[in-house]
């Protein structure tokens, strides 16, 4: 079967925002890599250092409000515009982890707005969802200047936001978005075509990482392993491909 992501590739250069941080980030793979055997040193449950300590009575509010309207606990404070928390179903069975907000994102304090997020809505779509069905959210939550890769000490920060949402949510399924979310989610710097598409546990939901939609706005030939792999996700919550019309 084809993929129904047929979004068309961007022409170079025609958004400031996703030709700009084409270079800076970490490439994806290469789109033609197969995903090989999973190492034996990736953990089936990372066990972050928050989840030890687990908050009684968590809620997504709770975690916003923890986290407040003015977070200086990073240095990405310092350009962010809006902090960008998450948005969606807060009981989905899926959720998207991304990797921090870009332009758009840091504009309007939500996730996936961009020209990847439209992507990524698309991608919802063809499985037969709706983005208020799912939740979508990121690693950090403000945006990383230029657009560049999340730093450790920034991921390290702001992470245990991130495994309180999921740990709150407790969805089915956590779909990782890219390499920094799945390094970050799995504790491996392990490059992503290792892995991706495979399953992984992560604290009673399963995980599968695969590209990120900007990857596949200057990769589209990936689209088809991204389809794979959100095909897994449906099988896994009895989803059917809708119809094509
Ligand atoms: N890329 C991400 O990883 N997250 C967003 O919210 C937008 C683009």
């Amino acid at each position: 079967m084809g993929t129904p992501l047929e979004i068309s590739a961007p022409a170079p250069n025609s958004s400031p925002a996703v030709a700009a941080a084409a270079p800076r980030r970490a490439p994806d793979p290469p789109a033609t890599a197969a995903p090989k055997s999973a190492p034996a040193f990736i953990p089936t449950i990372a066990a972050p250092s928050l989840f030890e300590e687990k908050i009684e009575n968590d809620s997504l509010e709770r975690i916003r409000d923890d986290i407040g309207p003015n977070c200086t606990r990073c240095k990405l404070h310092k350009g962010r515009t809006k902090i960008v928390f998450g948005v969606g179903n807060p009981k989905a069975d899926l959720v998207f982890v991304g990797e921090g907000p870009g332009r758009d994102e840091d504009a309007q304090g939500e996730p996936f707005v961009g020209r990847a997020g439209k992507l990524l809505t698309q991608m919802i779509e063809a499985m037969g969802l709706r983005r208020q069905d799912v939740y979508i959210c990121n690693v950090v939550k403000c945006r990383p200047p230029e657009n560049r890769l999340p730093e450790k000490d920034e991921i390290a920060t702001c992470s245990p936001y991130l495994l309180r949402q999921l740990g709150v949510i407790r969805p089915k399924v956590i779909c990782c978005l890219g390499s920094c979310s799945a390094q970050t989610m799995l504790q491996t710097t392990e490059g992503i075509s290792r892995f991706r598409g495979q399953w992984f546990d992560f604290r009673g939901s399963k995980l599968i990482a695969t590209y990120h939609p900007a990857y596949l706005l200057r990769n589209p030939a990936a689209k088809g392993e991204v389809w794979k792999d959100l095909q897994k996700v449906m099988a896994v919550l009895g989803l059917e491909t809708p119809k094509r019309k």
